[in-house]
């Protein structure tokens, strides 16, 4: 796993090799990171300096060749010749930016050091190891360390950077990058996921280019606009082949990824805190930790690098009872009553999913203090018994009497002027004395650096916790910092990292003493979808916006990063609320079951048929539940603009489902290859459509060709032949071997308006097929 062989260190994964060595001037000098090897001749890997560079400076003048520009580094400094990106920049004890770390000594560690107040990856000691590389400074009495922890089952190692200030005077810190590495492995492309509110984690490429390219964050939260998780893959890699290098954070507020193609063609990618706004002071006898980085590699192309990710969340991430759980499937009252609810309409609403098979109601914002619309109540935790006389626990028991958990919305990070909170404590909201504090969405954000707050966070939403019988928080957080100020801290540049050091710690002190609640975090959607909150949080809500066809996008980008354990994704009304767009129920599901599943409608609008389609919907989901959540999930090369596939294979490749969604129709369009992956090639499998209906209503006059008679489209007859029937669509079976269905099924013709039989797909715009595919049994 960790070897050290005269200078160099050797950390091997199941499937890769990652190797540094100690240069003859102390510097750690990256040397490969790729497949596996099984040799131990580094030579050939090792960058060669035979001559001095023209303009180069030289880090002794008795070796002119060894200049630290030059070197792929597993960190750097600044002022010692080495001219690219630094991962530090820090004001020295002697009121110098020069610093030059070098190596001093290593230990090596069954198990993890995890940092202290920080989430960090977890494991046990026969499941992981970790390599600390001590540095220190050539001129003053600080001292740096590189933590190396490899998890070799899942193809990762995470790394991250403790400074420790040694000397007598202080120090400040401006940057401080968790990881640094000079990758010398040919051309890379940069995957980036970004976007918005309601048009999160859009997948973007871009080929690297002299220069540096950062990817970053500076609202508070680790925001919409640019998740930390970054993908560097050689430009003829794809889903399924290729070299790939995934790296992530294990943190929730402003991170920072950049990456510098150098003129010598190595590539120096890094993350950590972003620098913006951050200045921490070290004095005598302190030291600072960085968040953990985390990386790894595949051959395997971009899957390859998902499910590496996967099964280290899933492994060593997700914790607490939920780890390796079934998630419940959930109804959630937001976008069915808003603000506008009385505990009848709750529990008819409880009682309808019930009947579908739903297992958890989740009474989202407007219970408490007079949080009728958005501007008033965050902060106050009263419960409103206008709305629900008898409290919480008088609801919790009448949904336990349907059969129902109970799962309650909070937003505990922010105040509203207009709340007993604010009038009471106007000291607790993150504002600068003397000025007009910018609102985002009417709220001021909680001055997390104030242990009065947390405090009162945690007291507050404990006793909510303790009075019902609560078994899910969704915790939500709904703007971004401003008027960033705080009395607690010494100084101001310190106040975003502390603002999440104390959401972690009121996190942490909350559930890990109450371990049966699921915890679901969201912001507006996924604003704050990141490794350091799944430590806290097993699942995350993923974005506002539940259009399946835009899901489809998001949730693709998110797959790059996080496994569909982890992605909260919901079924809700047609037209859509953000798009107004027109989907059938069956996609809607199918978008959706590839995460964990929960409805958000108010189910009283549902016809007789559609909720007799929701009940199959949570049937199958359920059976499959394992699979869709655990499973091995693969995306597709996009072949054509037009389609997209998710496949989902079990971890013994038995099962799998697989889902063909078109998003526009084409006429007469050309023959369709639905792509399969992950199958073993030795099995031999039955494939089969998952039976979905049409809705009669949906083919307007169209109706006529296929009847004896002719009505009117909007027939009463017809409208309520629509209420309780559905249109059987084209049910597909195919029986072959793992390695011919791998070159891809050709599928039945589309309708094109030539006519109509029983193996014509109807799909249509927005439609979609999911296909169930098992093992045969005698195969087995
Ligand atoms: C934003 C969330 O993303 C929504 O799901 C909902 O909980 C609202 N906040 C409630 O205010």
């Amino acid at each position: 796993m960790i070897e050290k062989r005269g200078d160099i260190f050797r950390l091997d994964t199941k499937d890769t090799t990652y190797m540094f060595r100690i240069t003859r001037h102390g510097h750690p000098e990256h040397i490969y990171y790729g497949d596996r090897l099984t040799g131990t001749d580094p030579e050939p890997l090792i960058m060669k300096h035979t001559i001095q560079t023209g303009s180069s400076v030289m880090y002794t003048e008795d070796d002119p060749d060894y200049c630290l520009d030059t070197l792929t580094l597993e960190y750097s400094g600044i002022g010692k010749g080495d001219y690219r990106h630094s991962p530090a920049e820090i004001l020295m004890p002697d009121s110098t930016y020069v610093c030059d770390f070098t190596y001093d000594s290593y230990v090596i560690t069954e198990g993890i050091c995890p940092p202290a107040d920080l989430p960090a990856a977890y494991g046990e000691t026969d499941e992981c190891r970790t390599l600390e590389i001590r540095l220190s400074d050539k001129a003053c009495n600080v001292r740096s360390s590189l933590f190396y922890t490899v998890f070799p089952e899942c193809n990762i190692i995470t790394r991250r950077a403790v400074l420790y200030n040694d000397d007598d005077r202080g120090l400040r810190i401006r940057k401080l990058m968790s990881m640094m590495l000079d990758l010398n492995a040919g051309p890379l492309v940069l995957l980036t996921l970004d976007g918005g509110w309601i048009r999160e984690t859009h997948k973007h490429t871009r080929p690297l280019q002299p220069g540096i390219f950062v990817n970053d964050s500076t609202t508070g939260a680790s925001s919409n606009r640019h998740n930390p998780g970054i993908i560097l893959h050689a430009p003829d890699s794809g889903e399924d082949h290729g070299k790939a290098y995934g790296f992530n954070l294990i943190y929730s507020g402003n991170h920072y990824e950049a990456v510098e193609l150098s003129s010598s063609g190595t590539v120096r990618v890094m993350n950590g805190i972003n620098p913006h706004c951050f200045d921490w002071p070290l004095s005598a006898g302190e030291s600072f930790e960085t968040p953990e980085s985390v990386l790894t590699y595949s051959s395997d192309g971009l899957n390859g690098v998902s499910r590496n990710f996967h099964d280290f969340i899933n492994r060593h991430i997700i914790r607490g009872e939920y780890k390796d759980k079934e998630r419940p499937v959930l109804i959630n009252s937001w976008e069915a009553f808003y603000f506008k609810f009385s505990c009848r309409k709750l529990v008819r609403l409880a009682g309808r999913a019930a009947k579908l098979g739903i297992e958890l109601f989740v009474l989202d914002d407007g219970w408490f203090g007079d949080r009728n619309d958005d501007h008033a109540g965050l902060g106050d935790y009263s419960v409103n018994l206008r709305k629900l006389p008898g409290g919480l626990k008088r609801l919790g028991r009448k949904l336990s009497k349907k059969g129902m958990k109970f799962g309650l919305w909070f937003e505990p990070e922010m105040v509203n002027e207009n709340s007993d909170l604010f009038r009471d404590h106007p000291e607790f909201a993150v504002r600068i004395p003397g000025r007009r504090s910018s609102l985002g969405r009417n709220q001021l954000v909680l001055d997390l650096c104030n242990s009065e707050v947390r405090d009162y966070i945690v007291r507050n939403v404990c006793s909510v916790l303790d009075s019902a019988d609560i078994s899910y928080v969704k915790w939500d957080m709904n703007r971004h910092t401003s008027d960033m100020f705080s009395v607690h801290i010494p100084e101001q540049g310190m106040f975003f990292h502390r603002y999440i050091l104390g959401l972690y710690e009121i996190l942490g002190r909350i559930f890990k003493a109450r371990p049966h609640i699921l915890l679901e975090t969201c912001s507006s959607g996924g604003n704050r979808f990141d490794l350091g909150m799944l430590c806290y949080s097993p699942q995350i809500w993923a974005s506002d916006n539940t259009d399946p066809i835009e899901r489809l996008k998001i949730q693709r980008g998110l797959s790059y990063f996080y496994p569909p354990s982890t992605i909260g994704a919901h079924v809700s009304l047609s037209p859509h609320q953000q798009t107004l767009r027109r989907t059938p129920l069956s996609t809607r599901f199918n978008v959706a079951g590839f995460g964990v599943l929960g409805y958000e409608l108010d189910l009283k609008h549902l016809t007789p048929a559609e909720r007799k389609e929701v009940k199959q919907q949570i049937g199958f989901y359920k059976e499959n539940r394992i699979l869709l959540q655990y499973g091995d999930f693969y995306r597709f090369d996009e072949m054509l603009q037009n389609r997209t596939n998710f496949m989902t294979v079990s971890k013994d490749r038995t099962e799998a489902v697989t889902g063909n969604f078109q998003i526009l129709a084409s006429a007469a369009p050309e023959t369709e290859i639905m792509p399969l992956t992950g199958l073993d090639p030795e099995l031999r499998y039955s494939v089969k459509t998952i039976p979905r209906g049409l809705s009669v209503k949906g083919f307007g006059a169209l109706i006529n060709h296929l009847l004896p008679f002719r009505i009117h489209p909007d027939n009463f007859i017809l409208r309520m032949i629509d209420r309780f029937y559905r249109m059987p669509d084209c049910v597909e079976e195919y029986s072959a071997g793992g390695d011919t269905l791998m070159q891809g099924i050709r599928l039945n013709d589309q309708f094109m308006g030539t006519g109509y039989n029983n193996k014509v797909r109807m799909i249509g715009d927005f439609g979609s097929n999911l296909y169930k595919i098992s093992a045969e049994q005698s195969a087995l």
